[in-house]
Order: C-alpha cells, then structure tokens, then sequence
C-alpha cells in the first residue's frame, strides 16, 4: 500500500481541526548522532548517494556536498508504528540511484507489536510504499550490523533479497518489493542464539540470516537475474556462507569455508571476482573476542585466510569492512569491539597480504597515531568522549564504507557517531596520517529522558536535555539551538542522566540525575546547566528515575528508579519520604513558586499534595474522576497554586494546589505533558501527548484546555508514551518533544484557540511570532549506543525503556514491557559506555565490559550473572 503517509495524516489533521497549520519540526542540533550506526550503503555508481541506518533513530540520506544527512523515515515512526525508527537493511539499485529499499522494524520479541515492512521508495527516500511481512523485523535485535541481509539484483532490479531473523529464512520479490515469497529451497535459517537463557525474548531469538551478496561477475539467467548468489547466516558449527549458481533457485554451502565465527560483512570486488569477509566470534555489537577476515576467490573457490593479526594475539572480532572499489585489492577492516586501549583499523592494499594499523604501540603506553582526530562539528563528542577515552576511534564499528566512486572518501558507524574523513589515500603515503572527522551532522539518535525550559531571564536556560548514553546536554538560548554542544553534561558525567528540573524562583539552579550505579547520581548546578558539582547528600545505593526541585532552590524530591521517594533539604543527606507508598510513584513535581508544594503521582491512579516542603504528603481526589493510572504532572511555570495532571482519563486542572481538580475534556490517555509560552504577554500553551480528535498526537490549547489542536502534523515522534515534551519559558510558542530514539524535536507556531476566554492570540501576535516556519525539512539527528551498559542490564536505557518511570502506564504493551528491559538498543551499548564509566568509576563493571587487563583501574567485578573472563594481558571481560 502507498504510504503517503504525511499527506494521509495532514489531510486527517486538517479534517479534524480545519484552521490548524501543522508546525514544522526539526531537531535540536547536537551534530554527533549519540547513537549506534549499523549500516552505511553507497551506491555502486552515482556519486555521493549513500545512505546510514540506525538501530532506534531511523534511516538517513547523505548529503553529499557537506557531509551531513537528512532523516527520511521519520513520517513512519507514528504511535503505532514506532518500530519504524528500527532499520534492520538498506539496499539501493544499482541501475537507478533514486530507488532505495529498507527492513524496518524494532524488535522480534513482542515489545514491537508490528509486524515488519520492506519499504521501498523512487525518489531517495522522499516518499515510501511499504509491504508487510508475516513476520517481525529487528533492527534493535542483536546482530543488527551483519549485513546488509537485503539486496536487489543488479541485473534485474525487480529481484530483490531479505535475509530474515527468528527462522523465517531468505525472502525474494520479483516484482521490484512490492510483494515477497519464502525461498523454500535455501533452508538454513541461522539459529544460532546467543542467550538460549533470556526469557524476554531480546536475546533468546535466533539471529538468522546476516547477508546476501549478488555476485555481478556472474551470468545471467533467462529473466536476466544474476545467476551467482551468496548468502550467509548465523551459523558457526555447520556452514555459514552459501552459495547458488542458478539465480536462487538451488543452494549449497560453500566449499572449505571457515566454521566456528559468525560473518559479519561480505562484500564483493568484482574485478578481482572476489568476495572479502570479516568474522567474529558473536553476533554483535557489543560482542566479539576472536574473529577472522577471509578472501574467497570465486573463479578458483578457494578461501584465505587473510586476518590482519595472528589469532593469538587477537581480543576482538571483526566488523567493519571497506573496499576500495576503484582500486581493486585495497581495503579496510575494523576491530568490531576492542574496548581497549582502542579500536583498531588495518588498510591492506595488496588483497590482504600485508597490512597497516591505524595506530600501533611504540613503546608501551606510547603509541603512533597515524590519523588526526577533529570533533570541530561536534565538539562534546571531543570533550566528553574523545578527549576522556582511551577509545578515541570508537566501538561496535559494523560500518565502515569507502565511496565508491572516490578511494578517498570513507566513513564508519561506532556506538557513539559517525566519523569519517576524505584524504583515505594518505593511510599509504610515507607520512601515513588521515584526518578522522565527526561526519554525523543531521543524524540526532538520542533517547531523550528528560526536559526543561527555564527563564533566561532570571539565569536559566532554553532547553536542558537528560539523554540515555551521552549524558545530557544544555543550549542556554533559542540562538544555540542550532549549534553543536561544546560538551555534555560533565562533572560529574554519567553515561545515561533521567530527569531535570530547575528551581521556579531561581532558574539558574538546576538538579539532574544520573543513571548509573555506585555512585552518586545527584548533580546541581547554579549556572543554569552550564557547570554541576555532585550533591553531597546523595548516597551511592540509588539512581534514575524523576527529581522535583522547589521553587526556591533548597528542597530535592527525589524518586529513584530502584526504591522510594527521598528528600535532601539545604544539600543534606536523601532521606525518606515515608508518606508516600514505597513503589508505583511515577511523577513528582514542585510548585514553580510556592517552596512549600510538592506534588507525587502513582502508577495506580492516585494523587499526592505536601504542603511542608515536601516531608509529609497526604492523598487529594476531589475531581479525578475515573484516574486508574497519572502518567504526569506538570505545575504552571508561573502560577503559583495551579497545577496538571496527566492520566489514563485524560487531563485535569487544578488551581487551588491540588485541593480540587476539573476535568479537562478533548484528550484522553495523555502521556506527558507541558506548559510553555503562549502567543500573547501572560498567555501559557498546555501541550499534551495523548488521544484526541486526530488520533493519538501532540496536542495543543491556547485555551486553558478547552479547545486542542494537533500541532504535531506529520512529522513521526514513535511511541507517544516514551516521548517528554516541554514547552519553551521563553520563545511564544515554542515546543520541544524529546523522543526515544531521535533526540529533540522542536517547533514554533500559534496555537489557534477555539473563541476560549480571552486566551486566542491577537492577530499581531500571530505574524510576529507565527511559524513561518522556514525549515521545511526537519534536521535529523540521532544517537545510541554505547557499549558498556552502564546501569543495569543493558536495557534501561534504549529503548522505549526510557518511559518506564514516568510513563508506565499500561497502555500499550509497549510500554511496559519496553521500559526496562528492552531499551537497550542502541543505548544499551551507548550509554553506559564511555562517559560514565570514566568520569565516575562505578563499582561493577558492565556485560561486555572491560573488567581487568595491564593498567586497568576501573570497576574490576561485573554485574550479575556476567563474570569477568581473562582474554589477555591486556584485556578482560564481562561475559
Ligand atoms: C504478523 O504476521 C503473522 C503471520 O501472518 C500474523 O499471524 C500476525 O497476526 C501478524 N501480526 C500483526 C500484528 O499483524
Ligand atoms: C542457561 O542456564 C543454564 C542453567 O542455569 C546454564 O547451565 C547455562 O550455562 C545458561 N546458558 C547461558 C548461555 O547463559
Ligand atoms: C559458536 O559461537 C558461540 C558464541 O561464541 C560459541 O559459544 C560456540 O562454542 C561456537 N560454536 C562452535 C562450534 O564453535
Ligand atoms: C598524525 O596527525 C595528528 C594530527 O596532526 C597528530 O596528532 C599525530 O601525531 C600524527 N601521527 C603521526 C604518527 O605523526
Ligand atoms: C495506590 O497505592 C497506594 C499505596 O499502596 C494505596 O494507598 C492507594 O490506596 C492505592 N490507590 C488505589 C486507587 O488503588
Ligand atoms: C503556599 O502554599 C501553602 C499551602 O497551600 C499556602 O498555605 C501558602 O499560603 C502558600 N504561600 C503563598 C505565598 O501563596
């Protein structure tokens, strides 16, 4: 079916609510991604078209002439079908450079409700049709950088191939995707399983297939079909790499081929009528101790062996492989994970006789580097990450491209962003030294956990921003929106940070919280979010969840996501708040003016006032009629006394401090919510993601809630539940929707009240603040992943785990179940990784961490189950 997606939801905004214009949203811009980069895929032959996929942040096109990328999946990611930000494939026909094919969807285990789609488009991802398949797609699955699994025929580009997870074995089209078939005869199904014991499903599915390669030496069948296909599955104990001769029709496996790793990428180099493979131990992205790098020579079907290091002094799998297609027998490969001292890259051109490294050892610990690192695009990916990490080049490098139409240009994918450079050549000069860029400028892949909108005016700051895996981020004014952060949150740096807020009468103080365990995760900040210092009083036992500053800065509410509610007051010691139930609250919130009001809210539906600063809290129904479940509550950023609640029956306003509540009609099963500056002086917006007259969307009212608009148009914010939204304290109008996957939406418009009391915006008002909206396109950005999980399991973070605290609700299978454990995707690796690790050593080290080696001195215990496992001198780890 056709997906004109984004005109089929504009004409069902306009329907709904006829005067509304949708605002037109693009992304806070953070320039480095922050997340996981699987895939990269030129085209054979028109220059500069290339495409990057993400696991949880959708797909992206280049834009050749700066390097920067445009999101085009993002009018998929609706509501319901937020799995489409999981782009599992990307495949391009290679006679028409317009024509781009993907497999998206998030997860094979029931946290993705849908079923997953081959969508396919004739105009570079501009517009797309889709076909469902029967079955699930995992682009957050593990093993999601072998690839790609999906490739068109490059003689007949009606001929195209899915390698599909969980069994369901090689798919075909022969009509150009728009309908797909099992290929019964190939029936290797790839299953192996790398955690037979997960009873979640994440890690118990069977990987299945890992690529297909069309072999374009080959001849052609009658339909003119190319006749020599290989694909490769997840399978090291029979035969992972096969082979048919007549277009797809028969299989074999192929002869004396390697056994006991997995192949990650497989890439043919037609003049040398070669195929170059990389191997690894595990099926990725946080894995892999040993590995292999082969060259088949497809004339005299023989195997080499061709690994750039003797397998006894190998700790790391391989990954990331990059021919030079105009000069045939040069390319590189990449360590998939060397968590230390760093990655490593080798560039052979010689079809992998010989080899050089992109750094090596001159005398411990002095080593050359042969490259120059540049983070100018993106300069907290210098000062957060690169500047504080033995692991300068990177991590889960699955991807890693040469342009095919220029040896000098090339890129590659890590856990963290993208990087990349053009002067690849100068790798086999005498002087021997590249220039590695952050090239990840529009790809934003963030898992957004919290946001906050303070007044400049009284030293606050526009937008603060907790993100899963890199820390957080804060832009003082609306002018910095569209600058590259100078750093993240730091000093304290914690991989994944849950919850801000600020003090309402004192908007340069500012609390957040951090996400990760051993330490403590309460930072402060009298600058507005532009330096911290750790609380004092905050213990070593708790972390995550939501935090509730009061409005004069001495009070924290505290809810951790691994106990109950704690309160420190005049930075002392986090102490109970017995009044409240020890589990199920899922929001808290200050009054912005009077110190004395804090607000809770549980999971189950009931309400919570203290008047005493916090220290005793007392139950209050008057009015929340039919609440089984709050998902938020928001207090007016101004108004002292009035405060919204936010539940599975919808809203409910309160301006008495919670005494008594009225219903808010229009929306039902809100998420969170927000208050943000109106159009006219004194005039707030109330925001709300939740379900109204367009289905379940942003919402809108300039009204105090009498009348809403779908102000979120087409633009895709995935699952509404996972989302954080905030209004701007200081720009009319202005909204921010923090997703979890694709970083921070934002957008700037009049909200056009129903002919409410006295709030509809004057027409002057309209034209000087209105959107006129200049960017069409939203600017894409993203994030992800990581590798050491911080926190807890490698969930929490990713995916839609995000919601978990606040959210909770029930609504939708997602939900639930996402929140924990799923979240990982990207993240999981991400977060955790790096920053935190370094920046405050918590007690355990993480799965897949490193856990001991010479000169290690962090965390040398994993969590439970995983154990520290000696793999070097050098190098130990969690498995
Ligand atoms: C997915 O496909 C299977 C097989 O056709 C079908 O049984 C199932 O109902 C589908 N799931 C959804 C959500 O459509
Ligand atoms: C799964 O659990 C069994 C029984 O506890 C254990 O023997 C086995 O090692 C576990 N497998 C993995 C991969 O953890
Ligand atoms: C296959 O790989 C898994 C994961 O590395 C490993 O545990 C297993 O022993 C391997 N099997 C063979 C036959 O090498
Ligand atoms: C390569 O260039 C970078 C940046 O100028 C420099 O830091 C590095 O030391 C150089 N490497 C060698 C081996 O000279
Ligand atoms: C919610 O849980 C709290 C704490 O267990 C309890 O006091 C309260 O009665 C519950 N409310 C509802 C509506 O069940
Ligand atoms: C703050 O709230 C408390 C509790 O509702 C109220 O008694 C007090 O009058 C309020 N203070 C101000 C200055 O409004």
């Amino acid at each position: 079916m056709k997906l004109s997606t984004l005109q089929l939801l504009l004409a069902a905004a306009a329907a709904a609510v006829p005067v509304q214009a949708a605002f037109s949203w693009k992304n806070v811009h953070t320039g480095g991604g922050g997340g996981f980069v699987p895939g990269i895929v030129f085209h054979p032959s028109a220059q500069g078209v290339a495409y990057a996929r993400t696991d949880i942040g959708g797909l992206y096109r280049l834009n050749p002439d700066d390097d920067s990328w445009t999101a085009v999946t993002d009018s998929l990611a609706t509501d319901e079908k937020w799995g489409s930000w999981g782009i599992d494939a990307v495949a391009l026909d290679p006679q028409d450079p317009n024509k781009v094919y993907a497999a998206v969807g998030m997860y094979t285990n029931d946290w993705d409700p849908n079923n997953g789609t081959i969508i396919r488009s004739s105009d570079r991802g501009t517009t797309w049709s889709s076909t469902t398949l029967p079955f699930k797609i995992g682009g957050n699955m593990p093993g999601r950088g072998m690839g790609e699994r999906l490739a068109v025929d490059p003689s007949n580009p009606r001929i195209i191939l899915f390698g599909a997870r969980s069994g369901h074995g090689l798919w075909r089209s022969t009509d150009g995707g728009a309908t797909f078939s099992r290929v019964s005869s190939f029936t290797n199904t790839g299953t192996y399983i790398p955690d037979p014991n997960d009873t979640s499903g994440y890690n118990s599915d069977k990987q299945g297939l890992a690529f297909v390669t069309f072999d374009s030496t080959s001849s052609l069948t009658v339909d003119g079909a190319t006749s020599r296909i290989f694909v490769g599955t997840a399978d090291n104990t029979t035969a992972s790499v096969y082979v048919s001769t007549d277009a797809g029709t028969t299989w074999s496996p192929v002869p004396n081929q390697p056994l006991r790793f997995f192949p990650h990428k497989c890439r043919l180099q037609p003049v040398e009528k070669a195929l170059y493979l990389t191997y690894s131990d595990g099926t990725g992205p946080y894995d892999g101790t040993l590995g292999a790098v082969y060259r088949y020579d497809i004339a005299s079907s023989t195997w080499k062996d061709i690994t750039p290091v003797p397998s006894s002094e190998l700790h790391f799998g391989f990954g990331g492989l990059g021919l030079d297609l105009q000069r045939p027998g040069t390319l590189v490969v990449a360590s998939l994970n060397s968590w230390w001292p760093d990655a490593q890259l080798f560039r052979s051109t010689d079809s992998g006789e010989t080899w050089s490294p992109i750094w090596e050892w001159t005398s411990y610990p002095d080593m050359n580097m042969y490259y120059g690192m540049y983070t100018d695009s993106a300069p907290w990916i210098g000062k957060g990450f690169v500047e504080r990490d033995s692991k300068r080049l990177g991590w889960m490098i699955e991807a890693l491209e040469i342009d095919p139409t220029d040896g000098e240009r090339w890129m590659y994918g890590t856990g963290l962003t993208l990087f990349g450079g053009r002067d690849l050549g100068r790798w086999d000069e005498n002087e021997r030294n590249v220039s590695i860029r952050v090239m990840a400028d529009g790809i934003e892949e963030m898992a957004v956990l919290g946001l906050a909108s303070a007044p400049v005016s009284g030293g606050g700051s526009e937008l603060l921003a907790a993100v899963g895996d890199v820390s957080g981020f804060t832009y003082r004014t609306e002018a910095e929106l569209g600058t590259a952060p100078e750093k993240p949150w730091m000093d304290p740096m914690w991989a994944s940070s849950t919850d801000v807020d600020y003090a309402g009468n004192k908007p340069a103080s500012v609390v957040r919280i951090g996400n990760s365990a051993g330490s403590p995760q309460v930072a402060l900040s009298s600058d507005g979010g532009g330096t911290w210092a750790v609380h004092p009083g905050a213990g070593t036992t708790q972390f995550g969840g939501s935090v509730a500053y009061s409005a004069d800065g001495d009070i924290i509410l505290w809810s951790p996501s691994n106990g109950g509610v704690v309160r420190s007051q005049s930075q002392g010691t986090f102490t109970a708040v017995s009044s409240l139930p020890s589990s199920g609250v899922v929001a808290i919130a200050s009054d912005k003016r009077n110190n004395t009001v804090f607000y809770a809210g549980a999971g189950n539906g009931t309400v919570y006032r203290s008047t005493d600063s916090g220290s005793v809290f007392v139950s209050v129904s008057s009015g929340l009629t039919g609440v089984t479940s709050v998902r938020d509550i928001v207090a007016h950023p101004v108004v002292a006394g009035e405060v919204w609640v936010s539940t599975n029956a919808g809203l409910f306003r309160s301006v008495d401090y919670a005494a008594t509540f009225t219903k808010i009609s229009g929306l039902t099963d809100t998420q969170h919510i927000s208050l943000g500056l109106g159009g006219d002086a004194g005039k707030w917006n109330v925001y709300a993601l939740g379900r109204g007259a367009s289905g379940a969307k942003l919402y809108a009212s300039a009204d105090d809630g009498r009348t809403w608009v779908d102000v979120q148009g087409g633009q895709g914010f995935g699952a509404l539940s996972a989302c954080r939204v905030v209004g701007s304290a200081n720009v009319p109008g202005q909204v921010y929707v923090g997703t979890n996957g694709r970083g921070v939406f934002y957008a700037k418009g009049v909200v056009e009240g129903g002919g409410g009391t006295g709030t509809t915006l004057s027409t002057s008002t309209r034209s000087s603040t209105s959107m006129t909206s200049t960017t069409t396109v939203s600017v894409p950005t993203e994030t992800d992943s990581y590798c050491e999980p911080e926190t807890t399991t490698e969930s929490s973070t990713v995916g839609l785990s995000t919601s978990s605290a606040k959210t909770s609700t029930t609504s939708s299978a997602r939900t639930t179940s996402t929140s924990s454990a799923r979240i990982t995707s990207s993240s999981v690796g991400s977060t955790s990784t790096t920053s935190s690790a370094i920046a405050t050593p918590t007690a355990l080290a993480q799965r897949w961490g490193q856990c001991g080696g010479i000169g290690w001195t962090r965390p040398t215990v994993c969590v439970a189950p995983w154990t520290c496992k000696y793999s070097n001198d050098w190098y130990s780890q969690c498995l």
